[in-house]
């Protein structure tokens, strides 16, 4: 870790803007998002690429205060603490098998955070921001949503809306409210043969 590159956007060498413009802020405006905006998150996500073109992802969202308050009930304390926020938070799951042949589906799990990444990229062309949370209860997901954990992997919780007043946030959690950097390149790419 102490070769990570901390609290910084530096590059090593040009790459397209909006993979460094994405980042995962914790301070959410509560402005709610237009339908529109919803509607281009999601179509971003359905163009995601798919083992088979089975598109195994869904997504379950919140936007009403009811939605999002049963919503926020399923995550851990401190992704509540900043997460309830957010006009927009959903869950994204993965259905575990191929419907062409109900065999499971080794790669569900890939393709959906693909589908995921789009979302995330299509929110900051939208003015937004996607940040994904693993921080919530499997066992009370499943349960809100009334979906079959033997079906479906329910993967991860995702916040979205405007960038907030970091000033709003609790202390600890302001002092983490900067985008984090990355291993060198070296380390996450190496060249076989
Ligand atoms: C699958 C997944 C789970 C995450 N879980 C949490 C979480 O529970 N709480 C949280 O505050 N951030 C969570 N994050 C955000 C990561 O900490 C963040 O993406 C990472 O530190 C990189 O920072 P960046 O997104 O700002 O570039 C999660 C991100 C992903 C993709």
């Amino acid at each position: 870790m102490s070769d990570m590159i901390r609290n910084t956007r530096q590059t090593q060498g040009e790459v397209d803007s909006m993979f460094t413009d994405r980042w995962s802020p914790r301070a959410m405006s509560p402005d709610p998002i237009s339908e529109e905006q919803l509607a281009m998150l999601f179509e971003a996500a359905r163009w995601a690429p798919s083992c088979f073109n089975e598109q195994p992802w869904l997504f379950v969202y919140a936007t009403s205060p009811v939605g999002r308050a049963q919503f926020t009930e399923v995550l851990v304390e401190k992704n509540r603490r900043w997460a309830g926020q957010a006009p927009l938070l959903l869950f994204v799951l993965a259905r575990r098998t191929f419907r062409h042949n109900g065999k499971p589906n080794r790669h569900a799990v890939f393709d959906a955070g693909a589908a995921w990444m789009s979302l995330a990229l299509q929110a900051r062309r939208l003015g937004l921001y996607a940040h994904g949370m693993a921080g919530f209860s499997q066992e009370k997901a499943y349960g809100l949503l009334q979906l079959s954990p033997e079906e479906f992997e329910v993967i991860a919780a995702v916040a979205v809306g405007r960038h907030g007043d970091p000033a709003e946030l609790p202390d600890d959690l302001r002092q983490m409210e900067s985008p984090n950097g990355r291993k060198p390149r070296e380390e996450i790419a190496v060249r076989f043969g």
